[in-house]
């Protein structure tokens, strides 16, 4: 396969590293947080028992600015936490960053993931006296300590038990994903640890011991690691760890011994940025989705983007601005919004729109999706938008960006930061996030029904086990790039929502392995494209399950006909393309609306493994940008 996958999970976002044993703490945490810079974050933070007490120093920005902080007012101590914070609720800010306290600063919390139902709680929790200071989902986490270990009395030994007890307690409470570590006070040298859906890992040490959400920020100490599971706990200190099931009973884990080198280990194994992030999909859109489904109608968006669903049973219309894959993204929301939630849509390229003079309807909605959120096109469109009187709503993946701050509204795909230059995870996020806000929209609009609503729900929820299917197309796009890598150029057809898929995956091919590539409606082929075609052409054909599938097959006979080398994705158990195609790619049967999530995977894997075999340099190809802050 040319690439290695050794794990079995992805991690999402934000960094997490724990030290306890007979060294300072302090420069081992910031080290191991600098090892885990590739995750992106935008805010950094420790904290350490000092002193009988625990310190703690924040700052926003880069780690040089909690170095520089830390140079000026030092942390001693032996056992301490660190983070790195890519921010989800709450913008990047001293005061959102991590570690988090309970009201007597005596339980420090580092958390990463998404906790869903952290506005109950911290109702609750501001309504029995506890005070907060952030807006984010994490601070809950502390407060929730500090109740269950209220009137607490008992011994420095107990009170190991006791933090671990109250961790568990609280998880109960809890619905989302974490991997996070607690210090308290009263339990000095113990750090306890919990994962469920975000990544962490144990370090084991010589008298010492470490935890972190990836492994890179372990290998200068040990080799030596444990990987937590899902409803697992571990309580370290310098000269023991323990492991602890859901119920609090001992778990014997057994050490993993780590053998590649860190530059590996920062893409989790993999050769490259790119196919980490692809292999990362089923993640991003299972984070993506986490608290923004249900119930629907019922404020959901409004608290997870500040839309209300009044504003879409009212709006005129959509105009969606964004470029190159977002602006596909934006392709695949027109025909979600007009079909199922009835709303006229224009979707435009961002640096068209700012030159032109548009006549937009008052009430228009308009969506600008952006990756870095930095885009300088797309920020331009936003602020004519806003200047013409219209609201927008901005779909990207990075909190507190130019464009995120820059709009009314903000719907953050909750992918991790995304390294390579080709867009991939990020793309399956703002196809999510248009599936959900269509759906939101179709219900506020009464153009669903709810057994229509409820069936889209539970399909986009089946959306990440259907991706790892698609994942497993992998060895096959691998005989096919084999095949193909060689060629020239490559036409890519498809129809309906999978028009769009047809231009990204040829963007995909055409950026990372400089080979000429085109998409097209399938239907256009015939006014000027069959032209191109001779038995030289690989035509890329998406041909799953959908309303036009028969016209697709036609048109893909039209291609074949003419000699081109047909490389179809098709439905599995679909006969009618069997000893026609070169190639079959079989995709698990999915609503057609959620094909292109589905779809685009094979199609940046076959871009991924051309690009491979042709030696390209996939992470950073040439003369582009990951973000395209000029115009
Ligand atoms: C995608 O692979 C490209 N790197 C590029 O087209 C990108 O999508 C475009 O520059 C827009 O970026 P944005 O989503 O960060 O605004």
């Amino acid at each position: 396969m040319g690439t290695a996958a050794p794990r079995a999970y992805n991690p999402p976002m934000c960094g997490i590293v724990g030290y306890a044993g007979p060294r300072q703490a302090v420069p081992i945490l910031l080290d191991g947080l600098k090892r885990l810079e590739y995750r992106g974050y935008d805010s950094a933070g420790v904290a350490v028992f000092s002193n009988g007490s625990i310190g703690v120093s924040r700052s926003v920005g880069k780690l040089a600015n909690l170095g520089a902080l830390l140079n000026r007012a030092p942390l001693e101590g032996f056992i301490g936490l660190g983070h790195t914070r890519w921010a989800t609720h709450g913008g990047p800010s001293e005061v959102n960053a991590h570690p988090h306290l309970d009201c007597e600063g005596s339980v420090a919390v580092i958390h990463n993931g998404i906790i869903e139902n952290y506005l109950p709680l911290k109702h609750a929790l501001a309504e029995a006296g506890h005070d907060f200071t952030s807006a984010t989902d994490t601070e809950v986490l502390p407060h929730l300590i500090e109740e269950e270990l209220r009137g607490f009395t008992g011994s420095e030994a107990a009170a190991e038990r006791a933090l671990s007890d109250a961790v568990r307690a609280i998880l109960k409470k809890v619905r989302g994903a974490y991997a996070l570590a607690a210090l308290w006070s009263r339990a000095p040298g113990v750090i306890v640890a919990a994962k469920k859906d975000s990544p962490l890992v144990v370090g084991l040490g010589e008298a010492e011991n470490f935890i972190a959400s990836d492994v890179p920020a372990l290998l200068k100490h040990t080799r030596k690691v444990v990987y937590l599971e899902d409803g697992e706990f571990a309580v370290l200190r310098g000269d023991r760890c323990e492991f602890l099931d859901a119920e609090g009973l001992p778990l014997a884990k057994l050490p993993a011994d780590i053998n590649w080198d860190s530059a590996a280990a920062e893409k989790d194994g993999h050769r490259h940025f790119m196919i980490k992030e692809i292999h990362e999909q089923p993640r991003s859109v299972r984070n993506t989705l986490r608290g923004r489904l249900l119930p629907l109608g019922d404020g959901v968006l409004k608290r997870e983007t500040g839309l209300a669903a009044e504003s879409l049973r009212s709006a005129a219309g959509v105009h969606i601005l964004a470029c190159g894959t977002s602006w596909h993204a934006g392709i695949v929301g027109k025909y979600l919004l007009e079909r199922h939630a009835g709303l006229a849509t224009q979707v435009e390229t961002a640096s068209e729109f700012r030159y032109r003079r548009p006549v937009l309807p008052p009430g228009t909605l308009v969506v600008a999706i952006s990756q870095s959120g930095e885009t300088a096109d797309t920020l331009a469109a936003v602020r004519l938008a806003q200047d013409a009187g219209l609201e927008v709503l901005s779909i990207g993946n990075t909190v507190g960006a130019a464009i995120p701050r820059q709009a009314d509204y903000s719907f953050h795909t909750c992918c991790g930061p995304e390294c390579g230059v080709a867009s991939t995870k990020a793309f399956i996020g703002q196809l999510t996030a248009l599936n959900v806000l269509t759906l939101h929209a179709g219900v506020a609009r009464a153009s669903i029904s709810e057994a229509e609503a409820l069936s889209w729900t539970e399909g986009l929820q089946s959306l990440p086990e259907l991706i790892e299917e698609s994942l497993r197309l992998e060895p096959q796009v691998r005989v096919i790039a084999e095949a193909h890598h060689k060629a020239e150029h490559f036409l890519y057809i498809g129809r309906g929502v999978n028009y769009p898929t047809a231009l990204e995956g040829a963007l995909k091919l055409k950026e990372i392995s400089y080979i000429h590539a085109e998409g097209f409606p399938a239907g256009e082929m015939k006014h000027g494209p069959l032209a191109l075609i001779d038995p030289s052409m690989p035509v890329v054909a998406i041909a799953t399950e959908s309303e036009t599938l028969e016209k697709t097959l036609s048109n893909i006979e039209e291609a074949r006909s003419r000699g081109a080398r047909l490389i179809a994705l098709c439905t599995r158990g679909e006969k009618r393309l069997s000893g026609r195609a070169e190639h079959l790619l079989e995709l698990p049967p999915v609503d057609e609306r959620l094909s292109p999530i589905l779809n685009i995977v094979p199609l940046q894997l076959l871009a991924y493994h051309i690009a491979d075999l042709r030696g390209c340099d996939i992470d950073q190809p040439r003369n582009l940008a990951k973000s395209v802050t000029v115009e």
